[in-house]
């Protein structure tokens, strides 16, 4: 699949997630051989009053090309004014635009997802992006608003008319968040319409699942968020078919790669606080996952993330009695 003139070399993209696409967890994907990855969202005003922590979600290292990042944002004037900042000074091959964000505090400025209430106005404002920046200009857009506004269709043809070089297409309303089902038909739909690289998104969670998409829509790429979360072991599955075998050993030593590049790039401070959250994901479907995950919920220093982790890899080897005892005492060591 191409973007423009960049040859993607498979078909497998890693989708924004705000809070969570930063470049320590994109690196881990990365490594596993994802064809492209996009940044968390950025504001257009942030950049254009060059925030300082919106100007280091700019950086993007030697090794994460191809790279595309995201813009929010509303107002023609400072979208232009900020993509140019991104086709002039940032080291992404692709400008995205978001309006798929259904956040009200994001929709209830115009941007994300209400944009696509405008079709027009959404029209004229990626036409002006396009006609200031050289880089390609991508957007990731919904279903539609609700389920009486599905407009999809109508949205990517002028879309395709303003002149971007591919759709992103995630199958749900921005009434539904990311609730239900996520919708392949309105992708299928979208792929017929338009002539522009198609990226399909929505429930992809396995090499079943994104060989069924590509033969229900035809889309030309498939984009993975969540599912990578605590599994960037998928990337590879979803590009070979083959399954990763991968032990509590590797989930774990995953979990503490993950704190540290997370430190790395933020201080302890914030890196072991976003990890709170994050930890969790790798022990999925682990024994006694929800209760560890109670605890890492509540660590402060990378000190304690680090005796849990190897705590836990200790009562995994006794028996299920004395598991269920260790686990107990660990809960009450803080209390
Ligand atoms: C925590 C989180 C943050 C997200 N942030 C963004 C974002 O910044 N920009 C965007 O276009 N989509 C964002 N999304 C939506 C995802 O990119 C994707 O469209 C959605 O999760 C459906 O794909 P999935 O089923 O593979 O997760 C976010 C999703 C999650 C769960």
């Amino acid at each position: 699949m191409k973007i423009r003139d960049i040859e993607l070399k498979n078909d497998v993209i890693l989708g924004p997630m705000a809070g969570v696409t930063n470049q320590a967890f994109r690196e881990l994907v990365i490594k596993e051989g994802i064809a492209l990855v996009y940044s968390e969202m950025v504001s257009d005003k942030a950049i254009c009053y060059r925030n300082e922590k919106t100007m280091k979600m700019l950086e993007v290292s030697p090794n994460e090309h191809p790279f595309s990042m995201q813009l929010f944002g509303h107002d023609k004037d400072s979208m232009v004014q900020a993509a140019q900042y991104l086709d002039q000074h940032v080291n992404c091959e692709i400008i995205d635009i978001n309006m798929g964000c259904p956040m009200p505090k994001i929709t209830n400025n115009g941007a994300g997802s209400a944009l696509m209430k405008d079709p027009q106005y959404a029209y004229e404002l990626v036409r002006e992006i396009v006609d200031h920046v050289s880089k390609p200009v991508t957007v990731k857009i919904r279903a539609g608003w609700d389920e009486n506004s599905i407009n999809a269709v109508e949205v990517a043809t002028l879309l395709e008319k303003a002149g971007v070089s591919a759709i992103a297409v995630h199958g749900r309303t921005r009434k539904q968040l990311y609730e239900g089902k996520a919708d392949w038909d309105i992708i299928r739909q979208v792929k017929e319409a338009v002539n522009v690289p198609v990226i399909g998104n929505g429930d992809v969670a396995s090499y079943e699942d994104k060989m069924r998409m590509k033969e229900l829509t035809h889309c030309d790429g498939v984009m993975v968020a969540r599912a990578i979360c605590g599994n960037p072991w998928l990337v590879r599955e979803l590009i070979t078919g083959e399954k990763a075998e991968v032990n509590v050993e590797e989930r774990l030593e995953m979990l503490i790669t993950h704190m540290n590049k997370l430190i790395d790039l933020k201080g302890e401070y914030i890196g072991v606080r976003e990890m709170r959250g994050q930890s969790g994901w790798y022990l999925s479907g682990l024994p006694y996952n929800n209760r560890m995950k109670d605890l890492l919920n509540q660590v402060r220093s990378k000190e304690e993330i680090m005796d849990l982790v190897n705590s836990y890899q200790q009562i995994l080897l006794l028996d299920k009695d004395e598991q269920k005892e260790a686990i107990h005492k660990l809960r009450n060591r803080g209390a």
